[in-house]
């Protein structure tokens, strides 16, 4: 009877000590681990030096383990150790393509547990003070994407009812597609004016701040050269935002 167990562990959003005890402990106890990019690559040191490492990350430009190869990289280790870890970046669950790996580990008659980890939307609020909710202003969240498997922003995002949200937004992924993210909003009646906000690598080295108004957010991002990985939020709260001394550079201080 094969006894082993996937953990798929929220690594969380880069910060090293952003990861859960739970998730700390599978990591020292894998026999295996399959890594991400956006895994934080202080916690690889937490693993035990008998332990077969695996980058599965997807970079930019470079060529990376396809979804496939990862499914069968899990499969087949789980066949041959008892204990591995699939580490991802922020939480496993969210734009993490988690739905795809437990199918193929399910499929395959192995047992899995999923460990949350800090998304980097919550990551990135907290860097600035910023309540995501708030009683009587945003009783609402939404985390959505900028861009779909292809590159391009998603046909399916009900833009209409994004731009209608007395709430929160918070886009992962939308350093491509800044101009049409804000231009979709703005056109479908969100307040150009309101509060909109960019952090890039939040919480780790190189982690910048682009504070500024929907409607003129992406040419400040285009003007700072922004990067991935960056998340935008925009609602009421964002523009209470205060920067907390450990955040150094800000580049714009048009909201905060
Ligand atoms: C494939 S998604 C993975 C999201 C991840 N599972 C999570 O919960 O944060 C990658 C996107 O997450 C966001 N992201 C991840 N780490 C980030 C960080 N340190 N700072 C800002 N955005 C980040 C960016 O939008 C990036 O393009």
């Amino acid at each position: 009877m094969n006894r082993s167990v996937v953990s798929f562990v929220g690594a969380g959003p880069g910060d090293p000590e952003l990861i859960t005890l739970k998730g700390l402990r599978r990591l020292r106890e894998a026999e295996v681990v399959l890594h991400d990019r956006l895994a934080p690559p202080e916690l690889l040191d937490e693993v035990s030096p008998g332990a077969t490492v695996i980058d599965v990350g997807k970079a930019p430009g470079r060529a990376c383990v396809g979804q496939g190869q990862i499914n069968w990289l899990l499969v087949d280790w789980a066949r041959r150790r008892e204990r591995i870890v699939r580490l991802k970046g922020g939480d496993p669950a969210v734009f993490g393509r988690l739905g795809e790996e437990i199918e193929a580990v399910r499929s395959a008659g192995i047992a899995f547990e999923v460990i949350p980890g800090v998304t980097a939307a919550t990551a990135a609020a907290a860097r600035l003070g910023i309540s995501l909710t708030e009683r009587g202003r945003a009783s609402m969240l939404v985390f959505t994407t900028g861009t779909d498997h292809t590159g391009h922003l998603p046909a399916a995002l009900d833009w209409d009812v994004l731009a209608r949200t007395e709430g929160t937004l918070v886009f992962y992924m939308p350093v491509g597609a800044l101009d049409s993210i804000t231009a979709s909003l703005t056109s479908l009646g969100r307040d150009p004016r309101e509060a909109a906000i960019l952090v890039e690598h939040a919480g780790v080295a190189g982690e910048r701040v682009i504070a500024g108004r929907l409607g003129d957010i992406a040419a400040e991002a285009r003007a700072a050269g922004v990067e991935s990985p960056a998340v935008l939020i925009t609602g009421p709260t964002v523009a209470a935002a205060s920067v907390p001394l450990t955040v150094r550079r800000v580049l714009s201080h048009a909201a905060v």
